[in-house]
């Protein structure tokens, strides 16, 4: 069974949290059972959910450190949102748990967590800190998929064969499961030239049938979806083409794990 999906770029600010959300209210709104996994730090899924990060909860950090396999079945929360959508919380410590790298099995510590938890959910969504890094690594590690978010500009397209390069590594060394889904563009102008321009350029790079449609648009209920700690789908007319959107890549996202 696969369900679990890795949700990256190096790139900070380029929108995974936004597109973690998206996916989850995606599946909020169709009932497919799902588990977000806050791999940041900065916590930003965890609060959007509901949850108020903090260092007297179980949460990533605690799963990185626990030995005993299926862990996070103890650690694992419903969110603010329903009982269809459970979280992993983030808080500060991950960041402490950053530099293991010497500890033995430092990369497979969240696989092992995870383990045997995941087939309780649909789907489980990994969203990953902007750092290639451990944390990350750990991510990728225990996921069935991943799925790349960027933004057509020129730095947004530098920072992509660096993490191409690390799911190779990590395929190779950890996790012969691993696959890239695709790359879902946020922030996408509906007129810009250069935009095109990335576009096709990122299309060369990785083959046009993993740059996915349709393309997260820049919108200002995104934010306030965030600020309201609620699903997008939960705002009626106002959000049918976000959620319209998140649906077809949820959709395209489920598809890819059969
Ligand atoms: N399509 C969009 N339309 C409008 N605002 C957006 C969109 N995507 C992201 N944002 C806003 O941009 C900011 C960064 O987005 P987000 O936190 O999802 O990025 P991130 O890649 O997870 O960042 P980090 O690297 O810090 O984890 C947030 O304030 C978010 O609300
Ligand atoms: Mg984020």
């Amino acid at each position: 069974m696969k369900n679990t999906v890795a949700v990256l770029n190096q790139k900070g600010g380029v929108g995974k949290t936004t597109v973690t959300l998206g996916l989850a209210s995606a599946a909020w709104s169709s009932g497919v059972k799902t588990l977000v996994v806050d791999m940041d730090a900065q916590a930003n899924a965890t609060w959007a959910l509901g949850v108020d990060p903090s260092l007297d909860n179980y949460g990533t950090g605690d799963a990185l450190e626990a030995r005993k396999p299926g862990a996070a079945a103890e650690m694992i929360v419903a969110s603010g949102w329903s009982d269809d959508v459970w979280l992993l919380p983030a808080a500060a410590d991950l960041t402490m748990r950053e530099t293991d790298v010497s500890r033995k099995d430092a990369s497979t510590r969240l696989a092992r967590s995870l383990e045997g938890v995941v087939k309780g959910f649909d789907l489980v969504l990994i969203d990953c800190a902007p750092s290639l890094g451990l944390n990350t690594v750990n991510g990728l590690a225990a996921a069935d998929r991943a799925l790349l978010v960027a933004e057509p500009t020129v730095f947004g397209l530098r920072g992509i064969s660096p993490v191409l390069d690390l799911i190779e590594t990590v395929w190779e060394e950890h996790n012969k499961k691993l696959d890239l889904a695709g790359v879902v563009l946020n922030r996408v102008p509906a007129v810009s030239a250069d935009a095109q321009d990335r576009i096709a350029e990122l299309k060369k790079m990785v083959g046009a049938r993993t740059v996915w449609k349709p393309p997260i648009p820049h919108r200002v209920l995104i934010n306030q979806a965030h600020q309201e700690r609620a699903p997008i789908h939960a705002f009626g007319s106002r959000a049918t083409e976000l959620a319209s959107a998140f649906d077809g890549l949820l959709k395209k996202l489920l598809a890819s794990l059969e």
